[in-house]
């Protein structure tokens, strides 16, 4: 069985990388970038220190900043306007998860034509994307290292998972530097996002070796730094190895899959406008439980990847430390763990069961659950 591996083909990462990003900019040959993203870093002064870098490379850029925290169809629709109305040639696209899967959804529709509502599923374009320069502020999401984007359809109240190997973006840049000033609640929540995604990479049947080796690297990191980094904003090391941490775990998805953490957690952020870390963290233990009762034999090593002692351990005891490890972690760093807690009752469960069974990250968990079951593992959560 052939493996495929997607990976950006420049990547630079470690701190102050941003400041060394000219030289490969410049090399791209473009005139003209379209800078993907959001008011708040706009204003915040990160942007403009990218845009110092693309001074230095010579290229002349417009600022496309009306990307919300869940981008939408509308926000991808008219970034393609501005794309075209300022002939720009690539995209730089600044942020977090949300800026990155705007531009992925805008560079494809300007390729493609049409709108991105097209896009919804897997492999539904023909042509690559515009280039793409992805300088991500936000450790967690891993959006700049992988092929697929959410875009959410504001009337169906639905988020649309695409994924596309021609959303892949060109240079990815990691810089803890810019994430030192990150409030601690998306921290957490942007790391628990990661450690979902390196877990959900392991126990899907789509593993293979290397992102095996991948996802328990990120595993081990997450479990040492994720804390430190909540704790303190400012410690550098920290932010410099969750940054590893996102690289690791998006090689690990990106090729993998992901599971049905990710297929229920979509559902709520879609319906609740809820941030996409703390729906994963939630869910985590829960599915990963039901995952563990079917085979536990993946969780011996994510439990050593965890620190766990496992030593006379037998695969289930692995397991159940596992998942208490993560209740742990996610007590730890301030993640709720339940919706009640964060003000979401009245809760159609049938709805978001029904649309998580239908969700492009359900066909890679280990067992595919009745829809009895997966109401029964939202339920836990209300
Ligand atoms: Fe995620």
């Amino acid at each position: 069985m052939s493996r495929v591996l997607y990976v950006p083909s420049t990547n630079l990462m470690g701190r102050g990388c941003l400041e060394d990003v000219a030289p490969f900019i410049e090399e791209l040959g473009f005139q003209r970038a379209l800078v993907v993203t959001d008011k708040f870093l706009n204003k915040s002064g990160i942007v403009q220190r990218v845009l110092d870098q693309l001074d230095k490379a010579n290229v002349e850029y417009i600022v496309y900043d009306e990307v919300k925290p869940n981008p939408t169809i509308n926000n991808v629709q008219t970034g393609v306007s501005v794309f075209k109305e300022h002939s720009c040639d690539f995209i730089v696209s600044v942020g977090g998860g949300s800026p990155q899967d705007a531009a992925k959804g805008i560079g494809l529709v300007v390729t493609n034509g049409g709108n991105v509502r097209d896009f919804e599923g897997v492999g539904k374009t023909k042509h690559k994307s515009v280039p793409i320069v992805a300088v991500n502020t936000t450790a967690g999401t891993s959006a700049e290292y992988t092929i697929n984007y959410v875009i959410t359809d504001e009337e169906r109240k639905v988020k649309m998972v695409m994924v596309d190997k021609n959303s892949l973006v060109t240079i990815s840049v990691n810089d803890p530097a810019l994430m030192i000033n990150k409030p601690a609640d998306l921290t957490a929540a942007t790391g628990m996002d990661a450690l979902t995604h390196a877990i959900e990479a392991i126990v899907t049947p789509g593993a293979f070796p290397v992102t095996d080796a991948t996802a328990l690297a990120a595993v081990e990191i997450i479990f040492n730094y994720l804390p430190r980094a909540v704790r303190d904003g400012k410690d550098l090391e920290a932010r410099e190895q969750m940054v590893y941490v996102m690289f690791l775990g998006g090689v690990a998805f990106n090729n993998a899959g992901l599971g049905y953490v990710h297929a229920m957690a979509h559902q709520l952020g879609g319906v609740y406008d809820l941030p996409h870390g703390v729906c994963n963290a939630m869910l985590l233990p829960i599915v990963e439980r039901e995952n563990a009762r079917r085979d536990p034999s993946k969780f011996r090593a994510i439990a050593k990847a965890a620190g766990i002692n496992v030593a006379d351990k037998t695969n289930e005891q692995c397991a159940n430390k596992v998942i208490e490890a993560i209740q742990q972690l996610s007590k730890e760093v301030g993640i709720p763990s339940k919706l009640s807690e964060i003000g979401v009752d009245n809760v159609d469960i049938d709805k978001l069961a029904e649309f998580a069974m239908k969700d492009a990250c359900a066909p890679g968990n280990p067992f595919q659950p009745t829809k009895a079951e997966v109401i029964s593992m939202f339920n836990e959560i209300l």
